[in-house]
Formats: C-alpha cells, sequence, structure tokens
C-alpha cells in the first residue's frame, strides 16, 4: 500500500512537472530567435509558421498555441527543461541568408525547410546538429559549395539539398556519413568527379541527376553496394560504362541517361541478379554486347532504355529472353537487319508491352506474330527504319514514315 502511494505521488510529479516546468532550455530559445531574425521581415508573411513565434512566451511551452502554431516540436529532457528536437517550416516563402546561425540545437534530429526562397551558401555551423537524422533544405535557393562539415553529422540519415543552385564538387567527407539511407542532389550545378561513397553502408537511394559531374570514378568499389536506386540521369559523365554497379545486389533502378557514354554496353549488366529498370538512352554507345551467361539470371529486369544512342548492328536477340521484360525501347540508334521473332513473340504473348524500335535502319518483313497484336494491346512502334512493307494499316507504322532508299543504303556502306 505505501508502495503503491509513493508510486503514485513519483508519477503526479512526473506530471507536475510536465505542465508546470517545460521551458525550453535558453540556449535553444536563442537559436530559435537566432533563425527567425535571419529571415527576411517581408517574407513572413500572416499566417505562416513563423509569423506565430512570439517569443513574449516560451515556445516549447506554447507549443500549438496561437503562439508558436507550427514549426517546431520540443521534447523534455531530464534537467527538466524541453528541448527543440524538430524545426520544420512551411513553405511559405520565406527568404534570408542562414549563413551566421550557429545551430546550436544539439537535440535536434530533424531540420526541414525545403519549399522556401532561402539563400547564400550552406553554413559550416550546421555540423553543430550532432544528433540530426534527417536535413531538408530541397528547393531553395541555395548557392555555392556543400559545406565539408557536413560530413561530420553522425547520425544522419537523410540528406535532402535538391533543387538548389549549390555548385563546386561534393566534398569527400559525406563518406563518413555511415547512418545514410536517402541522399538527394539532383536539380544543382554540383561538378567534377564523384567523390569515394563507398563506406556508406546504409545508402539506398541517391540521386545525382541534373547536375555536371564528369566521372564517378574508377574505383569499382567507389559507391554503396547496399544502393537500390541510383541516377545520374543528365549529367556530364564520359567514357566507357561505369562498371561499379555490377556488384551492387540490391540495385532496382539504374538511370545514367543524358550523359556521353561511349564504347560497348556490355552483357553483364542485363545479367544482373536484382536490376528492374535500366536507362541508358541519351548517349553515345555504339554496341550492346551479349552476356556470356544465362540471360534468365536477369530475370526481374522490367524495362530496358536504350534509346538514342549510336548503338550499331543486329537488334540483340538476347534482350527477348529476359522472363520479366515489359517495356523495352531502342529507338533512334544505328540497329538494322530483320525483326527478331523473338521480340514479335513476346509482344503477342502480352509479355512485352511497349516496344519501340522506331528510328532505326531495320529491313524485311514484319514478322507474323506482331501483325496478329490488336491495336491498344500493346505500344508499339516501327516508324523511321528502312521496313518497305509497313502499311499504315497497322497500327505500329503509323506516326511515321519509313527512312528513303538513300538513306537506307547510305548506312550499310557503313556496316562492315
Ligand atoms: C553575418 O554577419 C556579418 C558580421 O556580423 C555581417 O556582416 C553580415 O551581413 C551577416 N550576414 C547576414 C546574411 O546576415
Ligand atoms: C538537364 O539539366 C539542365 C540543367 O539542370 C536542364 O536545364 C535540362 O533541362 C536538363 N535536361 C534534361 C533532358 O533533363
Ligand atoms: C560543365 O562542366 C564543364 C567542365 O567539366 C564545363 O566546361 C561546362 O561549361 C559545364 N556546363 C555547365 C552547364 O555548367
Ligand atoms: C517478375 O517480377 C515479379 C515482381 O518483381 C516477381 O515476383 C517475379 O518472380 C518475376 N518473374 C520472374 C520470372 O522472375
Amino acid at each position: 500500500m505505501k508502495q503503491l502511494h509513493v508510486l503514485i505521488s513519483a508519477f503526479s510529479c512526473l506530471l507536475c512537472l510536465v505542465v508546470v516546468d517545460s521551458i525550453t532550455h535558453p540556449r535553444d530559445v536563442e537559436a530559435l530567435k537566432n533563425l527567425k531574425r535571419s529571415i527576411e521581415r517581408k517574407s513572413i508573411t500572416m499566417g505562416s509558421c513563423l509569423s506565430s513565434w512570439d517569443f513574449s512566451v516560451d515556445p516549447c511551452d506554447h507549443i500549438f498555441s496561437a503562439r508558436f502554431t507550427c514549426g517546431i516540436r520540443c521534447d523534455f529532457s531530464l534537467a527538466g527543461l524541453s528541448r527543440v528536437t524538430e524545426i520544420a517550416l512551411d513553405s511559405a516563402g520565406y527568404s534570408g541568408e542562414l549563413t551566421n546561425i550557429t545551430w546550436l540545437l544539439p537535440y535536434l534530429h530533424t531540420l526541414d525547410l525545403s519549399g522556401n526562397s532561402l539563400s547564400g551558401s550552406l553554413p559550416e555551423s550546421l555540423s553543430n546538429l550532432i544528433r540530426l537524422r534527417q536535413l531538408s533544405l530541397s528547393r531553395n535557393s541555395f548557392s555555392l559549395s556543400i559545406p565539408t562539415s557536413i560530413g561530420s553529422l553522425p547520425y544522419l540519415e537523410e540528406l535532402y539539398l535538391d533543387d538548389n543552385k549549390l555548385s563546386g564538387s561534393i566534398p569527400p567527407s559525406l563518406n563518413k556519413l555511415s547512418h545514410l539511407k536517402n541522399f538527394a542532389i539532383q536539380q544543382n550545378q554540383l561538378s567534377g568527379e564523384f567523390p569515394f561513397l563507398g563506406s556508406l553502408s546504409n545508402l539506398n537511394s541517391l540521386d545525382a541527376s541534373n547536375n555536371n559531374i564528369s566521372s564517378i570514378g574508377t574505383n569499382p568499389l567507389s559507391l554503396p553496394i547496399s544502393l537500390i536506386s541510383f541516377s545520374m540521369r543528365n549529367n556530364s559523365l564520359k567514357g566507357e560504362m561505369p562498371r561499379q554497379f555490377l556488384h551492387m545486389r540490391y540495385l532496382e533502378v539504374l538511370d545514367l541517361s543524358y550523359n556521353e557514354l561511349v564504347g560497348a554496353i556490355t552483357g553483364e549488366i542485363f545479367e544482373h541478379p536484382s536490376l528492374q529498370q535500366l536507362s541508358f538512352s541519351h548517349n553515345q554507345f555504339s554496341a550492346v554486347i551479349s552476356p556470356s551467361g544465362n540471360v534468365r539470371r536477369g530475370r526481374k529486369m522490367v524495362a530496358v532504355d536504350l534509346s538514342y544512342n549510336k548503338i550499331n548492328g543486329l537488334l540483340p536477340k538476347f534482350l527477348a529472353e529476359l522472363p520479366n521484360l515489359s517495356a523495352l525501347s531502342l529507338e533512334h540508334n544505328r540497329f538494322t537487319g530483320m525483326i527478331p521473332s523473338g521480340y514479335a513473340f513476346k509482344v503477342r504473348t502480352a509479355s512485352l508491352q511497349r516496344l519501340l524500335l522506331g528510328g532505326n535502319y531495320l529491313f524485311g518483313p514484319i514478322p507474323d506474330p506482331l501483325k496478329r497484336v490488336e491495336p491498344g494491346s500493346a505500344k508499339v512502334s516501327l516508324v523511321d527504319n528502312c521496313l518497305y512493307t509497313c502499311p499504315d494499316t497497322f497500327f505500329f507504322c503509323q506516326g511515321g514514315e519509313q527512312k528513303s532508299l538513300i538513306q537506307c543504303k547510305s548506312l550499310r556502306h557503313t556496316i562492315p
């Protein structure tokens, strides 16, 4: 009975602490003031989170009231003081620079300022956020380079810097972010060689598309083998097909389209055990080499896009043997020869739902199984080839002419 009484009073005392003593740690209040002061006053519009931040009252004690309506979360710490654990501002169009903020918020785990008009450089002082797990600064106007100090945020799991004006190269220090799972830096002006990030053994998703990165290096382990999705679409990658991906056992999506890669697409990539979507479109590849092993190892592959390259030779027959392939785009290359019957069967049996072969130098008859495919049951295009028996009565011949005899002959001369 006495024990129970003690327990109850301990419990009620805990409650009274929460109710009475929930004041914010003074340094956290200072940091919040600091943040509000850095935002240009004219951009703090009525009804926005920041407009409700009124420091005549205690922030954590007035959370979700008319003052401090939104934008922060607090947690109770053992010392009887509340600590700010989350800052997630609304996308109210805030402008200003964060350069002078000291970021002394040691308990903050989320900082989300995405979708505003913040500018200037990202401060080195962000590394004071030692417990930060998520940093979202997407869709602002931050410029200059990514601070090296971001690499010393030991618990960072999500880093979103996409859609800003960041430039320079990506700091190699990011390889220390061993908890990082998602990393988005697409839509910036980053350049130079991609750093070694092979130690990021938890990284699942990396999107660096729409930048000006020139290389991902030649070290076969320079990218984390834990990646599930990797995009470096629309950069300036040069040289031969990178080989880092062949080791990645979980990779499902690989997009290297809109780069300047040359040479052969080697067969191993089609034997990849987990890859489902492969896009190498809009490069300068000149050949596809058939895999030497069993292409059925690539049984997860669903979509292959090799369009807009300069690939010579016959259509690769082995692609029709990928059991799960449902979309194949080989448009605008220099493929010649006849359409393999394997392709036609795969469309006819509704396994392949998209087959785009336009803009090549294919010739010969239309395979019979293709002729029996109902319009609307698959998306197929054979326009702009050298198929002189491709009348408009077939839906896949519609929407463009075949090439002229002269154009068709011109390529054959270049084929050995
Ligand atoms: C940052 O502080 C420096 C020195 O106090 C000052 O000159 C500068 O204007 C400040 N920058 C911003 C964006 O407030
Ligand atoms: C490539 O990136 C540039 C710059 O980010 C952009 O202007 C362009 O539209 C992008 N092109 C494609 C095809 O995505
Ligand atoms: C991309 O980087 C190259 C140097 O590697 C430079 O010459 C080019 O101007 C850059 N392109 C853009 C759009 O910034
Ligand atoms: C095709 O993909 C689905 C979904 O990923 C999977 O369940 C199925 O086993 C695959 N088919 C083959 C033949 O592997």
